[in-house]
């Protein structure tokens, strides 16, 4: 939410703020802007819409310099105008800033600063930072000392990165928002994530809420909020540029979803003992779970449904589990003790509402664990112990292969949890493991051979479209959902299948295609209520196995290979996956990018 850029070495900064701001994008694209320093003060340039349009309109000849920051938003508050931009700056053009999070005390910071005659052009909560410092500065401090002393003013969520004209210097601070640090010999950047400047380096510093930095070509000097050093080493991340690039795909979504077969490798890899059928989780020796008498989920969107995925498969092995939503966690949390463990489930780790509801679990005294693919996040840091799904960057906005990495990491946990309770490795597993090993080839299976474009193709003129499962089908559904109405804007719903009867079936019309999702749990009534919606004219599409028999009452079907009941809704979502971007591309969306979203979102 929000892409910080920073830069400080010997090139030109430009090329590198633009391409650092285009491998952001996925954290914001309303408008875009960049600021450097060229020598004689600070030039900007800053517009409404893509980081193509800014792309377009800078002048190479005047954005000339070695130091600069740029900023790619996703607008909350003031609309995504020119002025309501980033950086934002004070009328002179001495201070310029970038920002992601929320102040949250910017009304009174603005009403003072007015009242000692700074000038706003924006409506932003932003805007009080750059003034602020110029207040300092006007107030006879230097420019470190101008930046911490605005920084201690400010209330709320915040990773900043300031320059001052003439000044060769990045200030930066971090508080409730990512930040890293790029390091590579005499080159150093800032940025909300890691791809920004993943083809640079790969040496990184995760900062800390707290720190403030200053970068210089000299190198970068970590302190707290008081200035005192603190210390901060940097650790290497093992994505590759190229993973964090859209290669041969039209779309990050279509390459992600297409990598599904290796994150899932990279998930199950060392996790699995198959001579003697346990499941090994790292640090996790046996019997760490022992203790465990219930388990609670939180999460949100996706991640939720993969959650609720997590819950149902330790309910099975016998385990006391919900899925809760991050966000209303925190105003109605299930009762916690020392023996429940809370998994926080985040792809990013940084997503404000799940960092909330992880911080309540804390201190309601639980035992937290965070299952999310980035290394050096907030979650990861927060919680007790993390499991890291490896999928690699996502950058899609819609989130695919990471769904399907979060899944296989929480079934096994269900398993490794039941195992360590009961002492013994569970029946299940003499199952599930062989067929898991199989699911990164069941799912090429699926990619080289899904009718998903066909019938995306077929009901692509439909007024609204359902999916509806059972047991484990049922997150898969909600999932479905999601996706279908996150990238092609049309109306997408998901349904318990039994609970179609209960409502919603007041809205099925033959124009309201039903996808019905089996992962052989009663199928056989899932099969009844996909009848009853087909009965009222509906059109059912059957997601399921070859010679199922939902393959013949259903009017089509998307076919899954044949595995264990834990993993089916996994193969499945797969071909809804495809079935949501082939409908996307149909309608012409732009599907990396949906209209009013963003990955990662740090604002509750
Ligand atoms: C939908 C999507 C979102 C995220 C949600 C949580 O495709 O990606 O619903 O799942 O914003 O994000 P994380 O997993 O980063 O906590």
């Amino acid at each position: 939410m929000c892409g910080i850029i920073g830069h400080v070495g010997n090139g030109n900064a430009l090329e590198t703020l633009l391409t650092g701001l285009e491998n952001l994008e996925y954290r914001g694209y309303d408008s875009a802007g960049i600021a450097i320093q060229n020598g004689s003060g600070i030039e900007l340039e800053k517009r409404s819409g893509e980081v193509t349009e800014l792309k377009n309109a800078v002048d190479r000849s005047v954005l000339e310099g070695c130091v600069g920051i740029g900023h790619t938003r996703w607008s909350t508050h003031g609309p995504p105008t020119d002025a309501n931009a980033h950086p934002h700056t004070d009328e002179a053009l001495d201070v310029a800033v970038v920002h992601n999070g929320i102040i949250e005390n910017y009304a009174e910071l603005r009403a003072w600063l007015k009242s000692e005659g700074y000038a706003f052009t924006s409506e932003t909560d932003t805007e009080v930072i750059p003034h602020l410092i110029q207040y300092y500065l006007d107030s006879g401090l230097e420019g470190e000392a101008a930046f911490r002393s605005a920084i201690a003013d400010l209330e709320g969520s915040y990773a900043v990165t300031a320059m001052i004209a003439g000044e060769q210097v990045l200030y930066a601070a971090r508080k409730g928002s990512p930040l890293v640090v790029g390091v590579e010999d005499e080159e150093f950047f800032l940025a909300s994530d890691v791809p920004a400047f993943l083809e640079y380096t790969d040496s990184v510093v995760f900062l800390e809420d707290g720190d403030v930095v200053v970068v210089d070509e000299s190198g970068v000097e970590f302190t707290d909020l008081e200035g005192n050093p603190i210390s901060r080493e940097p650790e290497t991340v093992d994505w590759d540029p190229e993973q964090a690039g859209k290669g041969t795909y039209d779309h990050f979504m279509l390459k992600e979803i297409y990598e599904q077969p290796t994150s899932l490798s990279q998930a199950i890899e060392g996790r699995i003992d198959g001579s003697n059928k346990r499941i090994c989780l790292e640090s996790f020796d046996p019997g760490t779970f022992t203790d465990v008498e219930s388990v609670q989920l939180i999460a949100c969107g996706t991640s939720y449904h993969a959650a609720l995925y997590g819950a149902f498969t330790l309910r099975q092995a016998g385990i006391q589990a919900t899925a809760v939503l991050a966000n209303e966690y925190s105003v109605a949390a299930p009762p916690v003790d020392d023996d429940t463990l809370v998994i926080a489930v985040t792809q990013s780790g940084e997503t404000a509402d799940t960092l909330n509801a992880l911080r309540k679990a804390t201190a309601e005294g639980a035992r937290t664990l965070a299952v999310t693919n980035v290394v050096g996040s907030t979650a990861a840091r927060m919680a007790d112990d993390t499991l890291f799904i490896r999928a690699g960057p996502e950058i899609g906005v819609a989130a695919t292969k990471t769904f399907s990495s979060q899944v296989v990491m929480l079934t096994l946990l269900a398993q490794r949890i039941s195992e360590d309770r009961s002492g013994d490795p569970t029946t299940d597993l003499e199952s599930y493991l062989p067929e898991l090993a199989r699911t990164p080839s069941a799912i090429e299976t699926i990619l080289e051979r899904s009718d998903a474009g066909t019938i995306a193709e077929r009901y692509a003129d439909s007024h609204a479209y359902f999916f509806i499962g059972r047991g484990l089908g049922y997150p898969v559904a909600l999932e479905g959902a999601l996706k279908f109405k996150e990238i092609t804007y049309e109306h997408a719903e998901g349904f318990a299948s039994g609970e179609l009867k209960h409502g919603p079936l007041a809205l099925v019309t033959p124009k309201t295609p039903v996808f019905a999702v089996f992962v052989g749990e009663e199928d056989e009534k899932t099969l009844k209520n996909a009848a009853e919606a087909q009965t009222r004219g509906a059109p059912v599409i059957a997601v399921c196995p070859a010679g199922h028999e939902a393959t013949e009452i259903a009017d089509e079907h998307l076919e899954i290979p044949d595995t264990d009941p834990d993993l089916a809704g996994l193969l499945a979502n797969v071909q809804l996956q495809l079935l949501s971007y082939h409908s996307a591309e149909l309608l012409d969306r732009p599907i990396d990018k949906p209209r009013n979203l963003a990955k990662s979102v740090t604002v509750e």
